[in-house]
């Protein structure tokens, strides 16, 4: 029963009815969300700006595969149309539920739709909005309840901006500043890719979250491999890969999930004289990124599922412009000699930045390349490389100079991490390792960034958030080898 000083249901409904009308909508639906939790009422709004409360009777059950299976098998999907149908689905069973939506989708369940939906390169603008709507009926929800802590709202909050997408009202709930390229939202990415390598297993995992264990949907995951089978790229043109060829070339080598060039371009820093291409042979990783550029309709910036070096041959006999910098970021590491990750692939067969990668950026006449890892000898093993491959180190003045892109450094980690750095078991056993094969040390640049803070990678984000250094150094080509 309402005390005196609490509002009556009728006073609560009518500030609710206000709080619309006024588009205060993050007021409007935690009182919304009270009056079901403390007076049992559902609202229905209507388009003159008034509602009407009433009793649930039955809970809606529909047939079909639920909200959450949907999801899973958009991750599962082919083709973006294939994804795309099925978040038509989506949208149509979430209206079809109405109210009784929250029996499919409780708690952080709409941002895991959202996420998984995402990350499957859905390019379907309604089904974020939609999603989004429910994200923030059910944060209003759990804002109700006492057992509710702040990490809950903020994880399902992270999951949404990893999607790029912005709702005020949504972020309004918590203090925290969120954003794109927040290292807090990128960690999704980066926990997503590290279960993707072994894509069979995740998707297993999924399976059984969403209580789905047939041997169809096991059939289902042995068929989708995360590495596309066959290169994609005889079929792209490269001589129209942008609007217009001829601006100068920026390239993300194993871009991943293309985060670099998304936050550069929704945070601002368009770089509209450049065109931006980013380059990886993951599939998963490569649709995410295509979901996010389709979505936000980006002008002069691709990304393509190929390997890096069958790109730069193309770009070589293809783009009209020329090719300004490269940027290789946190490439997988090699195996280091005496134990560790066996999965990891060989020095000189299969890791990324070989000398044939620096060949390949000198044919294409790379004016400067941005190398980082958190790895320090696969970071001097990479400096190495690159000396003896026609490039050399730029000092700090040069590096700032007019014609580059990324010419300035903004200020490190304030805010992000309070961890102190920490040392690597992998940097131990090099370290250990001494003489000719290892102890050599690299300077640590973290407090030097060359791209803004937007530009940051889901590998970066996870060091920033872990604590572990990184390396960094900005190369130029040398006019001969
Ligand atoms: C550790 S991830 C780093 C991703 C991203 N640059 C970052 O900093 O978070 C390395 C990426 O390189 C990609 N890769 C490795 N070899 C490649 C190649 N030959 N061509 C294209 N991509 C490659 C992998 O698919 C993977 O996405």
């Amino acid at each position: 029963m309402a005390s005196k000083s609490e509002p009556t249901i009728e006073e609560k409904q009518r500030s609710r009815e206000q709080a619309r009308n006024e588009g205060d909508f993050l007021k409007a639906d935690a009182l919304k969300a009270e009056l079901l939790e403390s007076h049992g009422f559902l609202v229905k709004d209507f388009a003159d700006g008034s509602s009407e409360l009433y009793k649930p009777t039955t809970q809606i059950v529909l047939e079909g595969p639920t909200i959450m299976n949907l999801a899973h098998s958009a991750l599962g999907a082919a083709t973006v149309e294939e994804v795309n149908g099925i978040s038509a689905q989506v949208i149509d069973r979430i209206e079809r539920l109405g109210d009784g939506f929250s029996i499919e989708l409780s708690g952080s369940k709409p941002s895991d739709a959202m996420f998984w939906f995402g990350m499957s390169g859905c390019t379907n603008d309604m089904l974020f909005d939609v999603l989004a709507q429910k994200v923030r009926e059910e944060i209003a929800r759990m804002l109700l309840k006492e057992s509710t802590r702040e990490v809950d709202i903020l994880r399902i909050l992270e999951k949404v901006s990893a999607c790029n997408v912005h709702d005020d009202d949504l972020f309004k709930s918590i203090e925290n500043d969120l954003y794109y390229s927040h290292p807090r939202s990128l960690i999704w990415l980066f926990r997503f890719g590290s279960r993707g390598r072994n894509m069979k297993q995740f998707k297993r995992n999924v399976l059984r979250h969403v209580g789905e264990t047939t041997s169809d949907s096991e059939d289902a995951v042995s068929e989708s491999e995360d590495t596309a089978s066959e290169s994609e790229d005889n079929t792209i043109d490269y001589n129209n890969l942008f609007e217009n060829n001829s601006l100068p070339l920026i390239i993300d080598c194993g871009c991943g999930y293309g985060t670099t060039m998304i936050g550069l371009k929704t945070g601002g820093y368009m770089y509209d004289g450049y065109n931006m291409l980013g380059v990886d042979f993951s599939e998963n990783a490569i649709c995410y990124a295509n979901g996010i550029r389709t979505r936000e309709s980006f002008n002069g910036v691709r990304f393509v599922c190929a390997d890096i070096f069958e790109a730069l041959e193309k770009i070589k006999d293809n783009y009209a412009g020329v090719v300004k910098a490269a940027l290789v970021q946190f490439p997988t590491p090699f195996k280091l000699e005496g134990g560790g990750n066996t999965q990891l692939p060989e020095e000189d067969d299969g890791f990324m930045v070989s000398e044939r990668l620096w060949n390949g950026l000198w044919e294409v006449n790379c004016e400067k390349v941005l190398v980082q890892s958190n790895v320090e000898d696969v970071f001097l093993n990479m400096v190495k490389s690159g000396c003896g491959s026609g490039y050399e180190i730029i000092d700090n003045d040069e590096k700032k100079m007019v014609g580059m892109p990324f010419d300035y450094s903004v200020g490190g980690f304030e805010g992000l991490s309070k961890k102190e750095l920490r040392i690597t078991s992998r940097a131990e056993r090099w370290l250990e390792m001494g003489g000719g094969s290892g102890g050599e040390r690299a300077k640590v640049r973290n407090e030097e960034r060359y791209l803004p803070i937007e530009g940051l990678t889901e590998t970066e984000a996870n060091c920033i958030l872990k604590g572990v250094p990184v390396f960094r150094e900005v190369f130029r080509i040398v006019g001969s080898k």
